[in-house]
């Protein structure tokens, strides 16, 4: 059986959960892709594309899932579409090069990928470059040489996480006081005032775990809190978590944190750490639980001291979260993030809307007819307004400012997104709420 080494399936499940996650059904297309499943990959990328039709990733993933199926004039017209537009990136022309040379225009492969190169060289194939006959009679040939090696290796053991240093601080967070006062207490008072807590006794240490709706605030949230005290921001996605599970990365676990652990203060974050402390029976067994069992040791911090290192994790479904991980010591903080009240929604249309030309928005009617809405969903429709108004303002060919009647507008266009959640969070903290750790949602559902 090799069910415990396809994380596939947790990945379907993630997006049942969060249909509207892009990020999420991108990932899941390009596994799919991966592992030779095209057909697969191709469902995934039509849906993604009804989310996001004009985005022009999406677009070339699907041709490329049509050309590995020898679907070459489907891929064609996408291809076709995409290098029509202006700044089309510079691996739409390499998928062009590679579908005209299917069809034996090597001339005009030969010239489209040139055009690639030219734009971004890191987009260099070797493989096909061969093909093409360009590179040998390039004319710096040995450039390109180590050009088109080095997009071809990730060299082994050369582990270097990136570092963040976010910009962002709690004052760009809508809403989240309670949040924010938790994260405040728990790591970064600490941080600030160690004799403080020395003092009293208390046991630095631990981590906070965010749970809650799509688009509300977790990942935002965590980015914030290192630009809050300036520290370093290291983000763990679930794709990183994936390739330590199939073995196709050099990155462990212990590495990621040694990495924090040598530059304190440090936020390590893991987005989506469902993925990682599966607890569904296939991720009990072979990589999945030894990976588990290495997560939990690395923040047990007993061999080694995890002072400065600040770790957050968010999830969407931590019912799939394994119960070990909320032990003392290690997610001993389980903080519900709900979708923003009123006053927090106003807010959040406010930050995204600062320094935007806007005249006499009046945010509490918008912040009272939007119920339901997710931060996201609140950036959303200043995004929208935003769009609108700036169509008119290339027409008038004049600076005109956003109004309420545009916000109003976009308002109507839009849905709440929170909602689908709730339906399931629903029942698990109806009837599998151990520990009352669900208290928080039936609370807000006002079940309680
Ligand atoms: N409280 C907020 N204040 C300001 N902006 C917000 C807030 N909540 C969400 N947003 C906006 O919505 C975007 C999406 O939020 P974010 O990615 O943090 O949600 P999430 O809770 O991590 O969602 P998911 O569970 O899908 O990962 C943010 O990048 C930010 O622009
Ligand atoms: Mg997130």
């Amino acid at each position: 059986m090799n069910s415990d080494l396809d994380p596939i399936e947790g990945l379907r499940e993630a997006l049942r959960l969060s249909p509207e996650n892009l990020p999420l059904r991108l990932h899941l297309s390009r596994s799919l892709m991966r592992l030779g499943r095209h057909a697969e990959a191709e469902v995934e990328l039509l849906a993604a594309l009804t989310l996001a039709p004009a985005d022009p990733d999406v677009k070339l993933d699907l041709a490329s899932a049509y050309l590995r199926q020898e679907k070459i004039s489907q891929a064609m017209v996408i291809v076709e579409d995409v290098v029509g537009k202006r700044d089309a990136p510079a691996t739409a022309y390499v998928l062009y090069a590679r579908l005209l040379l299917r069809e034996n225009d090597v001339p005009g492969a030969v010239a489209q990928y040139k055009l690639a190169l030219e734009m971004d060289e890191s987009v260099a194939d070797a493989e096909l470059g061969q093909q093409l006959g360009v590179g040998d009679d390039h004319a710096d040939g040995e450039v390109f040489e180590g050009r088109v090696r080095s997009s071809q290796e990730t060299p082994a053991g050369d582990f270097d996480p990136e570092i963040e240093r976010p910009s962002t601080t709690f004052a760009d967070v809508g809403g989240m006081a309670e949040v924010k006062e938790e994260i405040s207490m728990k790591i970064l008072y600490p941080l600030q005032h160690p004799e403080m807590y020395k003092a009293y006794g208390k046991a630095i240490g631990g981590g906070i775990l965010m749970y809650g709706p799509p688009g509300c605030g977790k990942t935002y949230l965590a980015r914030a809190t290192a630009g809050e005290i300036g520290a370093g921001f290291i983000s763990v996605g679930i794709s990183d978590v994936l390739e330590m599970w199939t073995g196709q990365s050099e990155r462990n676990l212990h590495e990621l944190f040694d990495h924090a652990r040598h530059n304190t203060p440090c936020v390590l974050f893991f987005d989506e750490v469902d993925a990682l402390g599966g607890r569904r029976s296939d991720m009990n067994s072979g990589s999945g639980r030894q990976l588990i069992n290495q997560f939990l040791s690395e923040m047990d911090g007993v061999e080694y001291s995890n002072e400065g290192v600040l770790v957050l994790a968010a999830t969407n479904a931590p019912w799939h979260v394994d119960p070990a991980f909320r032990r003392p010591g290690r997610f001993d903080q389980v903080l519900f993030v709900p979708p923003p009240d009123a006053p927090a929604r106003a807010e959040v249309l406010d930050i995204h809307l600062r320094g935007k030309p806007q005249d006499q928005i009046d945010l509490q009617p918008l912040a009272k007819r939007t119920e339901g809405f997710s931060g996201a969903d609140m950036k959303a429709i200043v995004d929208l307004a935003i769009e609108g108004k700036l169509r008119e303002a290339m027409k008038a060919g004049t600076r005109l400012p956003i109004t309420n009647k545009d916000l109003v507008a976009a308002v109507k266009k839009m849905k709440p997104t929170t909602r689908e959640w709730f339906s399931t969070a629903r029942n698990y903290a109806l009837y599998s709420n151990q520990g009352g750790v669900y208290d928080a949602v039936l609370k807000y559902l006002k079940l309680q």
